[in-house]
């Protein structure tokens, strides 16, 4: 297909030689002022535009604004007689990309015509990968490429425009806050409040009047008059975390508001509407409530009208690196450190490792790395001793049952280990450690010696264990 390009001149003899010009090549659509010339642009969009300097209804500069401002990329070429040369300069610093000089040389003006299509293509090009791996990386906070990460992603672009209730499900920090959060923030609600509230976090005395807020005297702490979460949130988005924490008194109480939009202050006459989209979230399994009556169904049936269900990270282990190198840039931001880089083998003890506390215990593992660490490389040794030793002792198995190492040595590699986790774990004293192991402390020296341990081997610095504490 031919491209389109759009010639704004009122001069016909310019218009009609251009026209011949350019015609075999690309198909060409005149328009001789600056209101025909909009109208085309809107009509028929084109690929480029040749726009006259000095239009008989307008100049050509506020024309090139207005298109700017409806296409941010179209490339424009302003035609100029050599007495406004100056204004097409202008232009370009308004975005025009080049000017041709009249009388044309027809064959330069087909070449730069040529060029910013070209440069145009490219530009494109450049902002669809850009967009591409945007999405596929990230979205709004949130790190994975996995499949899973994927489909959460297009799932919240999907439901967050909508008034629906959501229950976000998923283990201890696999980062359902954060989805709550984008699905605000993706919505139409989002210049309006996200409250989240912590249902666990706050007394059972207490959560009443924090929700639905309380009137003045309406019991003996109530000083004055206090809007509850429902009021504070409303035009926006209600978070409610750790759901599966509420009292089956208070399931009820929340179902009301669900169904009927509306509720009352304690010790309040009148019921105030809200209009709030509800999420809610869990760590608990909730079939598992219902089945033992902790949970009321006709609330989880209300809640739970679209799920969504965060696999835990060792479900999804093609994110680590990613979390991981997000991470570490996060906190060089914060901290102003030189740029830290992973050891192959620490990449691979965070990615053999189980994660019970999924994605906020990668945060932390990599956080407290980042103090142990002196040099530019993150190595296993400042990982706790839980990550690295499970990931050492399976690496060692691994090794020597596929005969890459042999027996001996692995026992041998399997002893510095645990030896070296019981110095760290007891502050490098070696009494300590040896009363750890079972060992007499001499027998401990004896068996550093052989191993080739000194004494402060994998002892962080001292000023970073001031840093710790
Ligand atoms: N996909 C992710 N990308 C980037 N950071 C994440 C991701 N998932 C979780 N995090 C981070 O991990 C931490 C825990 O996330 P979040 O608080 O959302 O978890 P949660 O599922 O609500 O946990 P809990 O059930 O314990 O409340 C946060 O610091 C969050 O920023
Ligand atoms: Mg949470």
């Amino acid at each position: 297909m031919k491209k389109r390009v759009l010639l704004v001149d009122d001069e016909e003899g310019i218009r009609t030689s251009l026209k011949m010009i350019l015609e075999p090549t690309y198909e060409v659509i005149c328009a001789a002022d600056a209101h025909e010339g909009l109208d085309q642009f809107r009509r028929e969009p084109p690929n480029l535009i040749l726009l006259d300097v000095i239009l008989p209804d307008s100049d050509g500069l506020t024309l090139l604004q207005t298109i700017r401002a409806e296409d941010p990329h179209i490339p424009v070429i302003m035609l100029t007689a050599m007495k406004t040369v100056k204004t097409a300069v202008d232009a370009m610093k308004m975005g025009a990309a080049d000017y041709v000089t009249k009388p044309f040389d027809l064959e330069e003006l087909r070449l730069i015509v040529a060029k910013a299509l070209a440069a145009e293509d490219l530009e494109r090009e450049v902002r669809r990968l850009r967009a591409q791996v945007v999405s596929r990386y990230a979205f709004h906070n949130l790190i994975g490429k996995s499949p899973s990460m994927q489909e959460i992603y297009s799932k919240i672009e999907q439901i967050a425009d909508a008034r629906t209730t959501v229950l976000i499900t998923g283990e201890s920090g696999t980062g359902k806050e954060l989805v709550a959060r984008a699905l605000h923030y993706n919505s139409s609600r989002r210049d309006r409040p996200f409250i989240a509230l912590n249902c666990a976090a706050i007394p059972e005395t207490l959560i009443e009047s924090e929700l639905f807020g309380h009137e003045k005297g309406s019991f003996t702490d109530a000083l004055a008059r206090r809007a509850g979460q429902f009021e504070l949130a409303h035009g926006g988005t209600l978070f409610l975390d750790e759901i599966g924490d509420l009292s089956l008194s208070t399931q009820a109480k929340l179902l009301r508001v669900l169904q009927e939009r509306e509720f009352t202050r304690i010790g309040g006459s009148h019921p105030i509407r809200v209009d709030v989209r509800f999420i809610a979230a869990t760590n608990k399994n909730v079939v598992e409530l219902l089945r033992r009556k902790l949970f009321r169904e006709d609330l989880y049936y209300r809640i739970n009208v679209i799920s969504l269900y965060l696999p835990p990270l060792r479900d999804r282990r093609e994110d680590i690196p990613l979390l991981a190198k997000h991470f570490l840039a996060k906190r060089l931001e914060d901290e102003k450190q030189s740029p830290l880089d992973l050891s192959k083998d620490s990449l691979e003890a965070l990615l053999k490792y189980h994660w019970p506390g999924n994605v906020r215990e990668l945060e932390n593992v990599l956080e407290q790395a980042t103090v142990w660490c002196r040099g530019n490389t993150i190595s296993p040794e400042h990982f706790p001793s839980t990550l690295r030793g499970g990931a050492q002792s399976d690496s060692l198995r691994e090794e020597t049952l596929s005969g890459r190492l042999p027996f001996e040595k692995a026992v041998q590699e399997f002893e510095k280990e645990i030896i070296l986790d019981a110095l760290r774990r007891t502050e490098y004293v070696q009494t300590r450690a040896a009363d750890l192991l079972g060992i007499s402390r001499r027998m401990l020296k004896y068996r550093m010696d052989s191993l080739g341990i000194s004494r402060t081997e994998g002892h962080p610095p001292s000023d970073a264990s001031e840093m710790v504490q």
